[in-house]
């Protein structure tokens, strides 16, 4: 029983560290964009590392200059200008990519916390 005790107590620390480890990261970008709510604690989308990817391979089949859709989202500007249209069809409700499949949790994350931080050129 004792032993037990010792194990999850040393899980509860680890976590904790854990925890502490993450909120320790990136404090300057922290001050700055303040995250929205806890969701976005830790993560650090990037446009050009993350949310370009994810872009290109989710949504500019259709989203391209003369695709099937009616505006292209292929640069950073035409990404920028559309951001909060962006959030409120890909992530919080799933009418985009238009006929399905959502994006995953992790791919709306990423999205999602990038536009909450101010849609860096980064
Ligand atoms: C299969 C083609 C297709 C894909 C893939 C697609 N879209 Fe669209 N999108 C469209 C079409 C077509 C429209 C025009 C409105 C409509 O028909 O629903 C549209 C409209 C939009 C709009 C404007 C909606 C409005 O009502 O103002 C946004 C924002 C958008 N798409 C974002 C995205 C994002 C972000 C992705 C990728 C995660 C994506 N789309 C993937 C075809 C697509």
């Amino acid at each position: 029983m004792k032993k037990m005790q010792l194990f999850s107590t040393g899980i509860l620390l680890a976590f904790t560290a854990l925890v502490f480890a993450n909120c320790g990261g990136d404090k300057e970008n922290a001050i700055d964009n303040p995250p929205q709510g806890d969701a976005c604690a830790g993560v650090n989308a990037k446009f050009t590392g993350d949310v370009l990817p994810l872009i290109k391979a989710k949504c500019q089949g259709c989203h391209n200059a003369g695709g099937s859709a009616p505006f292209a989202l292929e640069t950073y500007e035409q990404i920028k200008s559309r951001a909060g249209d962006i959030k409120t069809q890909a992530v919080t409700t799933s009418n985009m990519p238009k006929g399905g499949p959502a994006l995953t949790a992790g791919e709306k994350k990423i999205l999602g916390c990038w536009i909450d931080n101010g849609s860096l050129n980064n």
